[in-house]
């Protein structure tokens, strides 16, 4: 079986674009893998954090995964500060990566650039150091993610070479794999960007925990244009196009079949609003069980970390001989 890891920020407000986009696709992956999944919270650390909001946040998000159909007794589910080998071996990967490889970022250099007044940790600096010891901790053969983390995949593989060509045979190159089912799913009011969450109001983004009244409405007031025919053409009509997008993500039915059962935006719209009603609602419910048994959520992810430890150990134990230092 092949070994497939990821990992995602606790960073709040899981969207539709993150589910369908993402998750999904983890939970359709652990059928035939060996799938470790990990709530990187060292990652959120690299900005500026609420302790009780990131907590919080860190234990929703493991709670969402789980109600989303990540399975903790067959996958490896953990929060990555209960598996101490991660910052660990990220300081042998530290001195395997040069200050110039760093510096070509472009996540780095999104983030710092921003704003210029604003606190720039070292941390934000050397994350994708963490970001290779997360992978290369479980002997990872495939990573699943999207495009965006394309780069910090690339700098793992250097790394994994780097450090077996000097020290020898230690770890297992990985590759970026881009979900095949993941579905694009676009803000719902302007449709040329990805849903995200905003700042604020965000009439163009819908969450995961939201409440299936706001959902429909969003959906009403979704951004379509001016002519009347429905049509899958991403460039042409983007708006009609992500609804259709969406509503075949819910479906499994291919967007342009979709196309030719609609005459009018309306029911388009109403269908999409519905199909994604009933997609959350299991989500929803579930998390809700979760919540109300906290206790059951952190005996789960103990039993995470455990799970993960076993491989983690192995793996950082490997790395310490190889470069020289005490086991
Ligand atoms: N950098 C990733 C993101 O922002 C999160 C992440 C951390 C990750 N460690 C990982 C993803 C390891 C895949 C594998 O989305």
């Amino acid at each position: 079986m092949k070994r497939v890891f990821s990992g995602i920020q606790p960073s709040g407000d899981l969207h539709l674009g993150n589910l369908l986009g993402a998750l999904v696709n983890w939970s359709k992956m652990q059928e035939d893998n060996d799938a470790v999944y990990c709530v990187v919270d060292l990652h959120a650390l690299t900005l500026p954090q609420e302790p009780d909001v990131l907590r919080k946040n860190t234990v929703e998000l493991a709670q969402l995964l789980i109600a989303v159909g990540i399975d903790p007794e067959r996958s490896t589910l953990f929060v990555q500060s209960q598996v101490p080998q991660h910052p660990q071996l990220a300081w042998l990967m530290e001195c395997t990566v040069s200050y110039g490889e760093l510096s070509r970022m472009t996540a780095f250099k999104d983030k710092s650039n921003r704003d210029t007044t604003k606190f720039v940790s070292a941390g934000l600096f050397t994350y994708p150091a963490l970001q290779a010891a997360d992978i290369l901790l479980y002997d990872t053969d495939f990573v699943p993610v999207g495009d965006d983390q394309r780069q910090h995949v690339e700098i793992t593989r250097d790394i994994a070479e780097r450090f077996n060509s000097r020290y020898g045979e230690t770890f297992v190159v990985p590759e970026h794999v881009i979900p095949e089912a993941g579905a694009r799913v676009m803000d719902l009011q302007k449709p040329d960007r990805k849903m995200s969450k905003s700042e604020g109001e965000s009439p163009g983004t819908v969450f995961v925990l939201e409440d299936p009244k706001k959902i429909e409405k969003k959906f009403k007031r979704a951004v379509t244009d001016s002519e009347s025919d429905v049509r899958f053409d991403i460039a042409e009509k983007p708006g009609v196009s992500n609804l259709l997008s969406i509503l075949s993500a819910c479906t499994g039915e291919a967007p342009e079949d979709l196309a030719s059962n609609y005459e009018q935006y309306g029911p388009l719209k109403t269908d999409t609003a519905e199909a994604v009603i009933e997609l959350l609602r299991p989500i929803q419910a579930r998390f809700a069980e979760l919540q109300s048994d906290p206790a059951e959520t952190q005996r789960l992810l103990r039993v995470g970390a455990d799970k993960a430890q076993v491989v983690a150990g192995e793996v950082l134990a490997r790395a310490k001989r190889n470069i020289g230092l005490l086991a």
